[in-house]
């Protein structure tokens, strides 16, 4: 079996963005791939953050993954910082990082950017070589995130080629090999929709877990209520009737899918449904759809979240697989390194 893995940070509450561009995708993959979706605690911390919620976020984090389907009976489900090896490994890889690499990353550039050199700590440099290790480490064929991840997982395909370059030659040339199988290179799985879904507020920017507005995005636990004030507040425009693609309507396109992919319709279709509603008339559609689609999540997530025990136990089974996988990796690079064995 082909194997898949991906990760969300554990930082303020998923939302539809997390949902549609990655969650939701993991669901359908978990049938025909071996997959293990971990929640990356480690790359929480790379931006200041609040020591008293890390732990809550975390489990808060996994219980959402239960609750939108992902089925352990099929998927290992861990935490990133209980399996020790991804930092290890970090640590290896960071090595054979060219900071250039680095420097040049676009969410690196706006993070410190809005963040202040005084809040920029190293981590959020080199927080691309850790994902890169979360990928790495499980030797994965395919890694589903939406749009913005695309960039890094271009750096982890172009660390893995070097590192395979620069450590695997000689050994797996003896073997018979070409050089270069230390790591398996992975490719990105971006949606053809959802991978960029936009904020309520500003159809022009993506919906962030970090935009100081909660109107901005429907955050996969916001209750009925909120759900329809966000949709009624939200930014809308004054041309006829409802269409995609029109790239003087953004937001009109941007809930449009939304809607395509909570209803689970074809383009065509919603493009014929909406194409002569007004937006008072479509908000109440998207509205109802929305509600209709995230509440069964919401009772699972709360029933998953009241029995910590469960959630404790998918938690230790999950590193204990993921961890067996990881140190064989971890391993095999110290000697392809050349390190003394232990
Ligand atoms: P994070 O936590 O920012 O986001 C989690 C996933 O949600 C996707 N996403 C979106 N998709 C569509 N529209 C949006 N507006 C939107 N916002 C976020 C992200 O692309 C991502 O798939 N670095 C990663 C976490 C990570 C990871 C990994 C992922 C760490 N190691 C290894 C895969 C494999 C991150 O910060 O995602």
């Amino acid at each position: 079996k082909k194997r898949i893995v991906s990760g969300v940070q554990p930082t303020g509450a998923i939302h539809l963005g997390n949902y549609l561009g990655a969650i939701k995708n993991w669901i359908a993959l978990q049938n025909s791939y071996d997959t293990l979706f971990f929640i990356v605690d480690l790359h929480a911390i790379t931006l200041p953050y609040d020591t008293q919620q890390l732990s809550k976020a975390t489990r808060n984090t996994a219980a959402i993954y239960l609750a939108c389907g992902v089925d352990t009976s099929k998927a290992s489900v861990f935490v990133q910082s209980h399996v020790r090896a991804h930092v290890e490994l970090m640590w290896l890889l960071s090595s054979a990082t060219p900071i250039g690499w680095l420097n040049r990353m676009i969410q690196f550039k706006e993070k410190s950017r809005k963040a202040g050199d005084e809040n920029v700590g190293v981590a959020l440099l080199t927080y691309p070589v850790l994902m890169a290790s979360d990928i790495l480490l499980y030797q994965s064929d395919f890694v589903p995130v939406g749009e913005d991840q695309k960039q890094h997982l271009e750096l982890t395909r172009e660390l893995a080629e070097r590192v395979n370059y620069l450590y695997g030659g000689r050994k797996w040339k003896k073997l018979g090999g070409r050089g270069g199988a230390i790591f398996k290179v992975p490719e990105p799985l971006i949606p053809p929709a959802g991978a960029r879904v936009m904020s309520l507020t500003d159809g022009l920017s993506k919906m962030s877990k970090s935009a100081p507005s909660d109107q901005s995005r429907i955050n996969l636990l916001d209750p009925k209520d909120a759900i329809a004030n966000k949709i009624k507040r939200c930014k809308t425009d004054s041309f006829p009737g409802m269409e995609f693609d029109n790239p003087e309507r953004p937001e009109c396109n941007n809930l449009l899918s939304i809607y395509q992919l909570i209803s689970s319709k074809t383009k065509e279709e919603v493009a014929q449904e909406c194409q002569d509603m007004n937006w008072g008339t479509f908000k109440t559609l998207l509205t109802d759809a929305l509600v209709e689609h995230l509440h069964p999540i919401q009772v699972r997530y709360e029933e998953i979240i009241s029995d910590p025990a469960y959630l404790d136990g998918v938690l230790a089974e999950g590193a204990e697989k993921a961890a067996a996988i990881a140190d064989a990796t971890v391993n095999n690079v110290y000697q392809a390194m050349g390190f003394l064995r232990r």
